[in-house]
Protein backbone atom coordinates (compact mmCIF):
# COMPACT_ATOMS: atom_id res chain seq x y z
CA UNK A 1 0.00 0.00 0.00
CA UNK A 2 1.04 3.48 -0.28
CA UNK A 3 2.16 5.25 2.34
CA UNK A 4 4.69 8.42 3.93
CA UNK A 5 7.53 7.27 5.43
CA UNK A 6 9.76 8.91 7.10
CA UNK A 7 13.49 7.25 8.07
CA UNK A 8 15.61 10.20 9.81
CA UNK A 9 14.53 13.20 11.62
CA UNK A 10 14.60 16.63 10.21
CA UNK A 11 12.50 19.53 7.95
CA UNK A 12 9.36 18.32 5.93
CA UNK A 13 11.59 16.99 2.88
CA UNK A 14 12.27 13.99 5.10
CA UNK A 15 8.47 12.58 4.60
CA UNK A 16 8.55 10.55 1.47
CA UNK A 17 6.37 8.37 -0.97
CA UNK A 18 7.00 4.91 0.01
CA UNK A 19 5.08 1.76 -0.89
CA UNK A 20 4.83 -0.59 2.37
CA UNK A 21 3.40 -3.67 3.45
CA UNK A 22 -0.66 -3.51 4.68
CA UNK A 23 -1.37 -3.93 8.15
CA UNK A 24 -2.19 -7.42 10.08
CA UNK A 25 -5.18 -7.40 11.75
CA UNK A 26 -5.64 -8.98 15.11
CA UNK A 27 -9.17 -10.44 17.10
CA UNK A 28 -10.73 -6.89 17.90
CA UNK A 29 -9.09 -4.49 14.48
CA UNK A 30 -10.71 -3.02 11.90
CA UNK A 31 -9.15 -2.20 8.63
CA UNK A 32 -9.75 1.36 7.76
CA UNK A 33 -9.57 2.31 4.42
CA UNK A 34 -7.94 5.80 5.50
CA UNK A 35 -9.86 8.63 3.02
CA UNK A 36 -8.29 11.55 4.99
CA UNK A 37 -5.69 12.43 8.21
CA UNK A 38 -4.52 15.23 9.18
CA UNK A 39 -1.16 17.32 10.10
CA UNK A 40 -1.21 18.75 13.83
CA UNK A 41 1.62 18.93 16.81
CA UNK A 42 2.46 15.46 17.24
CA UNK A 43 3.23 15.47 13.89
CA UNK A 44 5.51 18.17 13.63
CA UNK A 45 7.31 17.12 16.50
CA UNK A 46 7.45 13.87 15.95
CA UNK A 47 9.01 14.42 12.48
CA UNK A 48 11.97 16.70 14.44
CA UNK A 49 12.10 15.04 17.23
CA UNK A 50 16.19 14.54 17.15
CA UNK A 51 16.16 18.31 17.44
CA UNK A 52 13.82 19.04 19.61
CA UNK A 53 15.75 20.01 23.16
CA UNK A 54 14.17 19.19 26.58
CA UNK A 55 13.57 23.32 27.02
CA UNK A 56 11.62 23.35 23.83
CA UNK A 57 9.33 19.95 24.75
CA UNK A 58 6.68 21.66 27.00
CA UNK A 59 7.08 18.60 29.50
CA UNK A 60 9.71 18.18 32.10
CA UNK A 61 12.97 17.01 30.97
CA UNK A 62 12.70 13.23 32.14
CA UNK A 63 9.25 13.27 30.20
CA UNK A 64 11.58 14.43 27.20
CA UNK A 65 13.82 11.70 27.52
CA UNK A 66 11.44 8.73 27.97
CA UNK A 67 9.56 10.35 24.74
CA UNK A 68 13.04 10.63 22.66
CA UNK A 69 13.67 6.58 23.65
CA UNK A 70 10.25 5.74 22.63
CA UNK A 71 10.45 7.62 19.37
CA UNK A 72 13.76 6.50 18.82
CA UNK A 73 17.08 7.99 19.68
CA UNK A 74 18.70 8.45 16.96
CA UNK A 75 15.79 7.74 14.04
CA UNK A 76 11.94 7.07 14.15
CA UNK A 77 11.49 3.55 15.27
CA UNK A 78 7.80 4.02 13.76
CA UNK A 79 8.11 5.72 10.26
CA UNK A 80 4.59 6.69 9.41
CA UNK A 81 3.00 9.87 11.08
CA UNK A 82 -0.43 10.93 11.73
CA UNK A 83 -2.42 10.54 14.19
CA UNK A 84 -6.05 11.21 13.07
CA UNK A 85 -7.83 9.73 10.35
CA UNK A 86 -11.22 9.36 8.61
CA UNK A 87 -12.17 6.05 6.35
CA UNK A 88 -14.21 3.51 5.71
CA UNK A 89 -14.30 -0.07 7.43
CA UNK A 90 -12.57 -2.18 5.05
CA UNK A 91 -12.50 -5.65 7.03
CA UNK A 92 -12.93 -6.73 10.06
CA UNK A 93 -11.43 -9.03 12.63
CA UNK A 94 -13.08 -11.98 13.65
CA UNK A 95 -14.59 -10.62 17.31
CA UNK A 96 -15.23 -7.80 15.70
CA UNK A 97 -18.94 -6.65 17.20
CA UNK A 98 -19.40 -3.01 17.11
CA UNK A 99 -19.04 -2.03 12.60
CA UNK A 100 -19.08 -3.63 9.50
CA UNK A 101 -17.38 -3.30 6.87
CA UNK A 102 -18.49 -0.19 4.81
CA UNK A 103 -19.06 1.65 8.15
CA UNK A 104 -17.40 5.45 8.10
CA UNK A 105 -15.38 5.52 10.66
CA UNK A 106 -13.09 8.16 12.14
CA UNK A 107 -10.76 8.39 14.97
CA UNK A 108 -7.31 9.38 17.42
CA UNK A 109 -4.27 6.86 17.16
CA UNK A 110 -2.38 9.31 19.80
CA UNK A 111 1.26 8.42 19.75
CA UNK A 112 1.15 5.39 17.90
CA UNK A 113 -0.07 7.22 14.92
CA UNK A 114 0.71 5.39 11.33
CA UNK A 115 -2.26 7.24 9.36
CA UNK A 116 -0.26 8.61 6.69
CA UNK A 117 -0.80 5.26 4.73
CA UNK A 118 -4.13 3.63 2.52
CA UNK A 119 -4.77 1.08 5.35
CA UNK A 120 -5.16 1.25 9.12
CA UNK A 121 -5.36 -1.38 11.75
CA UNK A 122 -7.39 0.02 14.87
CA UNK A 123 -9.16 -2.04 17.64
CA UNK A 124 -12.17 -1.41 17.81
CA UNK A 125 -12.30 -0.22 21.72
CA UNK A 126 -9.78 2.61 20.35
CA UNK A 127 -10.58 6.18 19.85
CA UNK A 128 -13.26 5.46 17.27
CA UNK A 129 -16.31 5.99 16.24
CA UNK A 130 -18.79 6.41 13.28
CA UNK A 131 -17.82 9.92 11.33
CA UNK A 132 -20.06 12.61 11.68
CA UNK A 133 -22.78 12.42 8.58
CA UNK A 134 -22.15 16.06 7.97
CA UNK A 135 -18.75 16.02 7.40
CA UNK A 136 -16.35 15.49 4.55
CA UNK A 137 -14.09 12.48 5.11
CA UNK A 138 -11.12 15.88 5.06
CA UNK A 139 -13.35 17.79 7.55
CA UNK A 140 -13.65 14.86 10.41
CA UNK A 141 -10.10 13.84 10.10
CA UNK A 142 -8.74 17.42 11.61
CA UNK A 143 -11.45 16.62 14.27
CA UNK A 144 -10.85 13.87 17.37
CA UNK A 145 -7.59 15.16 18.75
CA UNK A 146 -8.64 18.93 19.45
CA UNK A 147 -11.66 17.91 20.32
CA UNK A 148 -11.15 14.97 22.31
CA UNK A 149 -8.56 16.78 24.12
CA UNK A 150 -10.44 20.54 25.04
CA UNK A 151 -13.39 18.52 25.77
CA UNK A 152 -11.41 16.46 28.77
CA UNK A 153 -9.80 19.52 29.77
CA UNK A 154 -12.78 20.93 30.61
CA UNK A 155 -14.20 18.39 32.06
CA UNK A 156 -12.12 20.09 35.15
CA UNK A 157 -13.73 23.30 35.27
CA UNK A 158 -17.24 24.02 36.50
CA UNK A 159 -18.32 25.38 32.96
CA UNK A 160 -21.99 27.93 34.04
CA UNK A 161 -23.31 30.49 31.70
CA UNK A 162 -21.60 33.77 32.06
CA UNK A 163 -18.06 32.24 33.93
CA UNK A 164 -14.85 33.88 31.72
CA UNK A 165 -12.57 31.76 30.64
CA UNK A 166 -9.01 32.88 29.64
CA UNK A 167 -7.69 30.14 26.46
CA UNK A 168 -4.32 30.84 26.20
CA UNK A 169 -3.15 29.12 22.71
CA UNK A 170 -6.64 29.43 21.31
CA UNK A 171 -5.63 29.48 17.94
CA UNK A 172 -4.22 25.74 17.83
CA UNK A 173 -5.97 22.19 17.61
CA UNK A 174 -6.56 22.00 21.49
CA UNK A 175 -7.11 25.45 21.98
CA UNK A 176 -9.40 26.47 19.03
CA UNK A 177 -12.08 23.26 20.20
CA UNK A 178 -11.95 24.92 23.85
CA UNK A 179 -13.04 28.26 22.30
CA UNK A 180 -16.16 26.49 20.45
CA UNK A 181 -16.82 24.14 23.77
CA UNK A 182 -17.09 27.20 26.32
CA UNK A 183 -18.98 29.29 23.90
CA UNK A 184 -21.57 26.36 23.74
CA UNK A 185 -21.55 26.67 27.42
CA UNK A 186 -22.34 30.31 27.54
CA UNK A 187 -18.87 31.07 28.85
CA UNK A 188 -17.57 34.67 28.22
CA UNK A 189 -14.68 33.65 26.34
CA UNK A 190 -10.84 35.66 25.80
CA UNK A 191 -8.29 33.49 23.79
CA UNK A 192 -4.58 34.20 23.18
CA UNK A 193 -2.84 33.93 20.11
CA UNK A 194 -0.42 35.73 17.59
CA UNK A 195 -1.22 38.33 14.97
CA UNK A 196 -1.68 35.78 11.84
CA UNK A 197 -4.79 33.75 13.54
CA UNK A 198 -6.59 36.79 15.37
CA UNK A 199 -9.49 37.00 12.81
CA UNK A 200 -9.71 33.25 13.08
CA UNK A 201 -10.39 32.51 17.27
CA UNK A 202 -13.05 35.64 16.48
CA UNK A 203 -14.62 33.37 13.85
CA UNK A 204 -14.52 30.79 16.47
CA UNK A 205 -16.81 32.88 18.53
CA UNK A 206 -14.84 34.07 21.04
CA UNK A 207 -14.99 37.72 22.73
CA UNK A 208 -12.10 38.89 23.25
CA UNK A 209 -8.62 38.34 21.46
CA UNK A 210 -5.27 39.16 23.17
CA UNK A 211 -2.50 39.10 20.66
CA UNK A 212 0.35 37.49 22.92
CA UNK A 213 2.89 39.16 20.71
CA UNK A 214 1.96 42.62 21.11
CA UNK A 215 1.19 42.57 24.72
CA UNK A 216 1.48 40.38 27.83
CA UNK A 217 -1.69 38.97 28.95
CA UNK A 218 -1.84 40.21 32.63
CA UNK A 219 -2.00 43.74 31.63
CA UNK A 220 -5.54 44.08 30.15
CA UNK A 221 -6.26 43.62 34.10
CA UNK A 222 -8.95 41.29 32.97
CA UNK A 223 -9.43 38.25 35.81
CA UNK A 224 -10.94 34.93 34.90
CA UNK A 225 -12.62 32.13 36.64
CA UNK A 226 -11.01 29.33 35.02
CA UNK A 227 -7.61 30.03 32.76
CA UNK A 228 -6.55 27.18 30.34
CA UNK A 229 -2.99 27.26 28.99
CA UNK A 230 -2.40 24.85 26.47
CA UNK A 231 1.66 25.23 25.59
CA UNK A 232 2.04 25.85 29.48
CA UNK A 233 3.99 29.42 28.13
CA UNK A 234 1.67 31.70 30.54
CA UNK A 235 4.77 32.91 33.28
CA UNK A 236 3.55 31.29 36.40
CA UNK A 237 3.90 34.18 38.51
CA UNK A 238 0.77 35.52 36.66
CA UNK A 239 -1.46 32.67 37.62
CA UNK A 240 -2.73 33.85 40.75
CA UNK A 241 -3.23 37.37 39.28
CA UNK A 242 -4.90 36.36 37.01
CA UNK A 243 -7.68 34.30 38.57
CA UNK A 244 -10.85 35.28 40.35
CA UNK A 245 -11.37 34.07 44.09
CA UNK A 246 -11.99 30.41 43.69
CA UNK A 247 -10.69 30.32 39.89
CA UNK A 248 -8.73 27.59 37.74
CA UNK A 249 -5.45 27.41 35.90
CA UNK A 250 -6.36 24.18 33.85
CA UNK A 251 -2.13 23.26 32.43
CA UNK A 252 -2.50 20.78 29.62
CA UNK A 253 1.33 20.98 29.50
CA UNK A 254 3.73 21.57 32.14
CA UNK A 255 6.94 21.62 33.43
CA UNK A 256 8.45 21.29 36.50
CA UNK A 257 7.65 24.36 38.07
CA UNK A 258 3.76 24.08 37.15
CA UNK A 259 4.17 20.69 39.15
CA UNK A 260 5.44 22.54 42.83
CA UNK A 261 2.58 24.93 42.11
CA UNK A 262 -0.12 22.66 41.70
CA UNK A 263 1.03 21.10 44.83
CA UNK A 264 0.81 24.00 46.95
CA UNK A 265 -2.00 25.60 45.37
CA UNK A 266 -4.35 23.25 47.26
CA UNK A 267 -3.66 25.23 50.00
CA UNK A 268 -3.79 29.20 48.25
CA UNK A 269 -5.57 31.51 50.39
CA UNK A 270 -8.36 32.29 47.79
CA UNK A 271 -8.75 28.91 46.87
CA UNK A 272 -7.31 29.01 43.61
CA UNK A 273 -5.99 25.39 42.19
CA UNK A 274 -3.50 24.31 39.60
CA UNK A 275 -4.49 21.54 38.17
CA UNK A 276 -2.45 19.60 35.34
CA UNK A 277 -4.81 17.51 33.06
CA UNK A 278 -4.31 15.08 30.96
CA UNK A 279 -6.64 13.88 28.61
CA UNK A 280 -6.84 10.00 29.15
CA UNK A 281 -5.61 7.71 26.31
CA UNK A 282 -8.29 5.72 26.04
CA UNK A 283 -12.21 7.75 25.38
CA UNK A 284 -15.42 7.12 24.12
CA UNK A 285 -15.33 10.84 23.85
CA UNK A 286 -15.64 10.58 19.80
CA UNK A 287 -19.43 9.60 20.16
CA UNK A 288 -20.56 12.46 21.75
CA UNK A 289 -18.08 15.12 19.76
CA UNK A 290 -20.11 13.37 16.85
CA UNK A 291 -23.61 14.47 18.21
CA UNK A 292 -22.19 18.13 18.76
CA UNK A 293 -21.17 18.30 15.22
CA UNK A 294 -24.36 16.88 13.81
CA UNK A 295 -26.19 19.31 15.85
CA UNK A 296 -24.65 21.95 14.23
CA UNK A 297 -22.80 23.31 18.02
CA UNK A 298 -19.13 21.97 16.84
CA UNK A 299 -17.56 22.74 13.70
CA UNK A 300 -14.73 21.97 12.02
CA UNK A 301 -12.85 24.37 10.34
CA UNK A 302 -10.63 23.37 7.70
CA UNK A 303 -8.06 25.52 6.15
CA UNK A 304 -6.47 23.93 3.45
CA UNK A 305 -6.53 20.30 2.26
CA UNK A 306 -3.23 18.73 0.33
CA UNK A 307 -2.74 15.24 -1.20
CA UNK A 308 -1.25 12.64 0.63
CA UNK A 309 1.58 12.43 -1.34
CA UNK A 310 2.45 16.12 -0.96
CA UNK A 311 2.74 15.54 2.60
CA UNK A 312 5.75 17.24 2.94
CA UNK A 313 4.54 20.35 1.56
CA UNK A 314 1.16 20.14 4.34
CA UNK A 315 4.13 20.00 6.90
CA UNK A 316 6.05 23.57 5.62
CA UNK A 317 2.65 24.78 5.00
CA UNK A 318 1.66 23.76 8.96
CA UNK A 319 4.92 25.38 10.15
CA UNK A 320 3.90 28.60 8.37
CA UNK A 321 2.41 31.91 9.70
CA UNK A 322 -0.05 31.52 6.70
CA UNK A 323 -2.04 28.51 8.47
CA UNK A 324 -5.27 29.49 10.14
CA UNK A 325 -7.39 25.97 11.01
CA UNK A 326 -6.86 22.34 10.44
CA UNK A 327 -4.75 20.43 7.65
CA UNK A 328 -6.11 17.36 5.94
CA UNK A 329 -4.47 15.34 3.43
CA UNK A 330 -6.24 13.27 1.31
CA UNK A 331 -5.67 9.95 0.86
N1 LIG B 1 -2.92 17.53 28.62
C1 LIG B 1 -3.13 16.69 27.65
O1 LIG B 1 -3.86 15.70 27.79
C2 LIG B 1 -2.51 16.94 26.31
C3 LIG B 1 -2.88 16.13 25.22
C4 LIG B 1 -2.29 16.38 24.01
C5 LIG B 1 -1.37 17.43 23.86
N2 LIG B 1 -1.03 18.16 24.95
C6 LIG B 1 -0.06 19.25 24.82
O2 LIG B 1 -0.70 20.28 24.09
C7 LIG B 1 0.29 21.02 23.38
C8 LIG B 1 -0.10 21.12 21.91
O3 LIG B 1 -1.34 21.75 21.78
P1 LIG B 1 -1.98 21.99 20.34
O4 LIG B 1 -1.96 20.71 19.60
O5 LIG B 1 -3.24 22.74 20.50
O6 LIG B 1 -0.83 22.90 19.70
P2 LIG B 1 -0.90 23.84 18.41
O7 LIG B 1 -2.00 23.42 17.51
O8 LIG B 1 0.50 23.90 17.91
O9 LIG B 1 -1.31 25.26 19.02
C9 LIG B 1 -0.42 25.98 19.86
C10 LIG B 1 -1.13 27.24 20.35
O10 LIG B 1 -0.28 27.94 21.27
C11 LIG B 1 -0.14 29.30 20.82
N3 LIG B 1 1.16 29.80 21.24
C12 LIG B 1 2.38 29.56 20.70
N4 LIG B 1 3.34 30.22 21.38
C13 LIG B 1 2.71 30.92 22.36
C14 LIG B 1 3.14 31.82 23.38
N5 LIG B 1 4.43 32.13 23.54
N6 LIG B 1 2.22 32.36 24.21
C15 LIG B 1 0.90 32.05 24.06
N7 LIG B 1 0.42 31.21 23.11
C16 LIG B 1 1.32 30.65 22.29
C17 LIG B 1 -0.31 29.23 19.31
O11 LIG B 1 -0.69 30.49 18.81
P3 LIG B 1 -0.24 30.98 17.31
O12 LIG B 1 -0.19 29.74 16.46
O13 LIG B 1 -1.31 31.93 16.90
O14 LIG B 1 1.11 31.57 17.47
C18 LIG B 1 -1.44 28.21 19.22
O15 LIG B 1 -2.68 28.82 19.52
C19 LIG B 1 1.60 20.27 23.55
O16 LIG B 1 2.40 20.93 24.52
C20 LIG B 1 1.19 18.91 24.03
O17 LIG B 1 2.17 18.30 24.83
C21 LIG B 1 -1.59 17.96 26.16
Amino acid sequence: MKAILYKTYGPPEVLQPAEIDPPVLKDHDLLVQVRATSVNYGDLIARRFGQVSPREFNMPAALWFLARLSFGWSRPRQPVLGSQFAGEVAAVGPSVTRYKVGDAVYGYTGAAMRAYAEYLAVSETSEIARKPANLSFEEAAIVPYGAITAYNLLKNADLQPGRKILIVGASGSIGSAAVQLAKMHGLEVTGVCSTPRRAYVQSLGADHVIDYTREEVRQSGQTYDIVLDVLGRLPLADYEELLNPNGVFLAASFKLPHLLKAFTSRSAKQGHALKIVMAPEKTNDLDAIRALVEAGQFKSVLDKTFPLAEAAAAHRYAESDARAGGIALTV
